[in-house]
């Protein structure tokens, strides 16, 4: 396939990686641990293994979690949607050393099944895990966890995140304070056995540009339509588009919005 875009390639230090393999749902590791609680963002997590089923989470040394983890050899993983996107910015910002974050957020919890860790309501999947190995890896220690418990809505994921309300799109982290949701599903149609795969690629690929211009051209009119019913003073419905907050979310109860002090070193 020839590539235009080899000739816009550009150089960039290495510490960018990270970012570019940044993009997993964005995940709340909740810890108890001689009597206190704690919960901070993470998005250095990885499957490992399927049989057993292992997942790893790589937390700075520095991290309260981590102390915490190590001792408690156990932790859990609560998946936030959107509305939630304030309160983990807020979460990465503060050291459970200094503060109660459960607490400082009011946020409420429910008991786990397998674990200690507490549960973060207003998520959208759970998962917990016991403590197998910590493997030491530069400046952070990777806690390898054997997954003894999930637990999902099922309208968010069935056998994986199905996308279709926007309100229980888990959420992606890109960077600083940027975040993102998928957009849909696409079904991918590799070419058969008796395909010459070289064609049928080449054609699928064409398929896919002009359904990606078409899309463009659609959402294009239709902000010149939201544009003149803005200007004529009419209410207008952004979620049409794909920008706005879609429905209104309505926080679990005992969920305050906390303040956001800007205060650790951002991921
Ligand atoms: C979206 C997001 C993702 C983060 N991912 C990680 C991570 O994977 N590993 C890590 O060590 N820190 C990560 N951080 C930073 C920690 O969450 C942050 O330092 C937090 O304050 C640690 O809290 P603790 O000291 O109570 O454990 C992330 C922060 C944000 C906002």
């Amino acid at each position: 396939m020839a590539d235009d875009t080899l000739v816009e390639i550009e150089r960039r230090p290495i510490t960018a990686a990270a970012r570019i393999l940044a993009g997993g749902p964005v995940a709340l590791v909740t810890s108890s641990d001689r009597g206190r609680m704690n919960v901070a963002p993470v998005v250095w997590h990885t499957p490992l293994s399927s049989t057993p089923a292992l997942v790893g989470i790589a937390l700075e040394r520095s991290r309260h979690s981590a102390e915490m983890i190590s001792h408690a050899e156990e932790f859990a993983l609560n998946f936030p949607a959107r509305a939630l996107l304030h309160h983990v910015q807020y979460l990465g910002a503060m050291s459970g050393s200094r503060i109660d974050k459960i607490e400082a957020t009011q946020w409420e919890t429910f008991e786990a099944i397998e674990v200690d860790a507490p549960l973060l309501t207003g998520c959208i999947a759970w998962v917990e895990c016991k403590v197998q190995q910590v493997v030491p890896v530069g400046d952070h220690l990777l806690f390898v966890g054997v997954v003894v418990s999930v637990q999902v809505l099922p309208h968010a994921f069935d056998e994986r995140w199905l996308l279709k309300d926007a309100d229980v799109r888990p959420l992606h982290f890109l960077g600083e304070r940027y975040y993102s949701v998928l957009e849909g599903v696409m079904e991918a149609r590799a070419p058969g056995n008796s395909d010459a795969p070289e064609r049928v690629l080449a054609d699928r690929l064409v398929e896919e540009l002009e359904l990606s211009h078409d899309a463009q051209e659609r959402r294009a009119e239709l902000l010149g339509e939201l544009a003149h019913d803005v200007a004529l003073g009419n209410v207008i419905d952004v979620s049409q588009v794909g920008m706005g907050p879609g429905p209104l979310w309505v926080p679990p109860p005992g969920l305050a919005l906390p303040h956001v002090s800007e205060g650790e070193r951002e991921r």
